[in-house]
């Protein structure tokens, strides 16, 4: 009988290629590995030979970045979605993109199984398996991590050393870090302890307010019904766009946020964020909606943004909700195009300026010089009849403040 196939969502890492090898031994399987490129800088040479070299059959390795930034960063842009009000969810965005593929290919070799590499108190173990669970219901998800024997990296290390599988013998890096175009997401080591500040080493993308320069960056970031298409006057493709706005921001030390989160799996956890690019693009973006949405949309908006946001971080991206979300955020942003002027300046990005083609912005109403159009008049009448209910309640029932 044809051994079963088992496809891995592999990075190359310790715990990955350790995976690979514990995988042929307990389910005595064929194994495919499949890594994603969400245009991290990390690059990823030497993957294929060394997914072999531990025993896999295939080593499939793809480009995922464009698929990442126009079809999941962009949408949760438009959308004003950031988990807690802050976090642009570079993490949480990138799990669907790898379990679509993962999922997929699974599908395509007539997989079995598809084996993530996440840890058994995380988010990501949730976003994989929903969405192998929707997009592929034959596959079963294997989590070894949750499952095997090691306690600790030395046993790994010891496990692969027994086994033959390359490790680098660099030495350990005491953060977890997961990199993408859209962020870096960094835990574990002194960050573990609230109260302690970051060290300025567990950065990689963005200067220190120290390190940035003394002269500031001004940019002009053009977007069309909610996305942004052009920097300085020049259109450029998303991932382009995204790739130069981290260039831009992380040299001026735009994009740091240090958070104490609520997880999924019902913890509490605090974690450090990179994301310049992702940063400016929100800051921009709302500053634009400021004068283009009226305001029962930009409050429908916020608390829509916020539900986008827990369902990405929850791993409901293939979710019927999600969908409903992008109709409605696809209607109202029709009217979010327009410029916004962006400072770059010791660790901020603030905006100096907004236009907009169809700008509710009106300066003859909202003049307080001889220009003036608005009737001041209208409003004793406005404010009689706005009035009125409040009156009444006072006058029937008396201060509802009164005890
Ligand atoms: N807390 C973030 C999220 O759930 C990131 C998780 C992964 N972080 C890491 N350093 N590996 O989206």
């Amino acid at each position: 009988m044809a051994k079963p196939k088992i496809v891995v969502a592999y990075s190359g890492g310790l715990d990955t290629s350790v995976m690979v090898r514990w995988l042929i031994e307990h389910y005595d399987a064929e194994i495919i590995t499949f890594t994603g490129n969400l245009g991290q800088q990390k690059e990823l040479i030497g993957v294929e030979e060394k997914a072999i070299a531990t025993g896999a059959s295939k080593a499939i390795i793809e480009d995922l970045t464009e698929d990442f930034v126009v079809n999941f960063c962009f949408p949760a842009l438009r959308a004003g979605a950031l988990y807690e009000g802050v976090y642009p969810m570079a993490t949480s965005l990138g799990r669907p993109v790898l379990a679509k593929r993962l999922a997929e290919i699974a599908i395509r070799e007539g997989a079995t199984y598809a084996a993530h590499g996440c840890t058994g108190k995380g988010n990501d173990q949730v976003r994989f398996e929903t969405t192998v669970g929707a997009l592929a219901p034959g596959v079963v998800s294997l989590a070894p991590l949750r499952a095997w024997e090691f306690k600790s990296r030395e046993e790994e290390i010891e496990y692969a050393k027994l086994h033959n599988i390359p490790v680098k013998a660099s030495k350990e890096n005491p953060y977890s870090i997961d990199e993408n175009i859209w962020g870096t997401s960094i835990e574990c080591g002194i960050l573990e302890d609230p109260w302690a500040a970051p060290p300025e080493d567990a950065y990689t993308r963005t200067s220190s307010v120290a390190d940035a320069p003394d002269e500031p960056t001004t940019i002009e970031l053009r977007f069309e019904a909610g996305l942004p298409v052009s920097l300085d006057g020049e259109t450029l493709a998303p991932v382009e766009l995204v790739a130069k706005l981290n260039e831009l921001g992380g040299m001026h030390g735009v994009g740091r946020l240090d958070l104490v989160e609520n997880r999924l799996v019902g913890i509490k956890s605090r974690e450090i964020y990179e994301a310049p690019g992702a940063t400016i693009l929100h800051l921009a973006h709302k500053e634009l909606e400021r004068i283009t949405l009226d305001k029962p949309v930009m409050d429908l908006s916020a608390h829509l943004s916020q539900q986008y946001a827990n369902l990405v971080y929850n791993g409901l991206w293939f979710s019927p909700l999600k969908a409903g979300l992008d109709a409605f955020f696809a209607k109202t942003q029709r009217v979010v195009t327009g410029e916004v002027r962006i400072q770059l300046f010791k660790g901020q990005a603030t905006a100096l300026g907004r236009k907009a083609d169809h700008s509710l912005y009106d300066e003859s109403l909202a003049t307080y010089t001889a220009a003036d159009q608005f009737d001041h008049t209208a409003a004793e009448g406005f404010i009689k009849i706005f009035s009125l209910p409040l009156k009444t309640v006072h006058r029937v029932q008396g201060n509802p403040l009164a005890d």
